[in-house]
């Protein structure tokens, strides 16, 4: 699969180690994130991932700061992106079963329960549930950009 993925200076660490586990994986990374410690503004990232994945082509995108609440936010603001900050390896799963979202959020300044990587596992390994009251709910979401 092909990731796009974007990160601020407090999410360095973090997001190297999601990038190697995808690649070991044998995924294709397109790495928009800070890759020094010098200072850069989350917004800016979420908005570049955001907008190289609705340019099409990949799968997914992940985006990474401090607490990953900043660059979720963001990127949700963005039209068409459903993005997940899950709290652990079962709403991870969920973010993509009930919510079909396509980018997922993690802090690197946060202890999880499991780690992100487990989590990120979990979400790939899950599929949309599909049926109707889940594509109900997730076109309600959607229609919620129009507000
Ligand atoms: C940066 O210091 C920090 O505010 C950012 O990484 C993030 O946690 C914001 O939500």
């Amino acid at each position: 699969m092909k990731f796009v993925i974007a990160n601020d200076h407090a999410a360095i660490e973090l997001k190297e180690t999601l990038k190697n586990w995808l690649e070991s994986e044998g995924h294709e990374v397109t790495d928009l994130g800070a890759a020094t410690g010098e200072s850069v503004d989350y917004p800016d990232k979420a908005v570049e991932a955001a907008k190289v994945f609705l340019a099409g082509g990949y799968d997914h995108g992940i985006v990474c700061c401090g607490t990953g609440i900043g660059i979720s936010i963001t990127a949700n603001k963005v039209k068409g992106i459903r993005c997940a900050l899950p709290q652990n390896v079962y709403a991870a799963a969920m973010a993509k079963e009930h919510n079909n979202c396509q980018f997922i959020a993690f802090g690197g300044r946060i202890e999880y329960p499991q780690s992100p990587v487990e989590m990120l596992k979990a979400y790939l390994d899950t599929e949309y549930g599909g049926t109707d009251r889940h594509d109900r709910r997730v076109n309600k979401i959607m229609s919620a950009e129009e507000i």
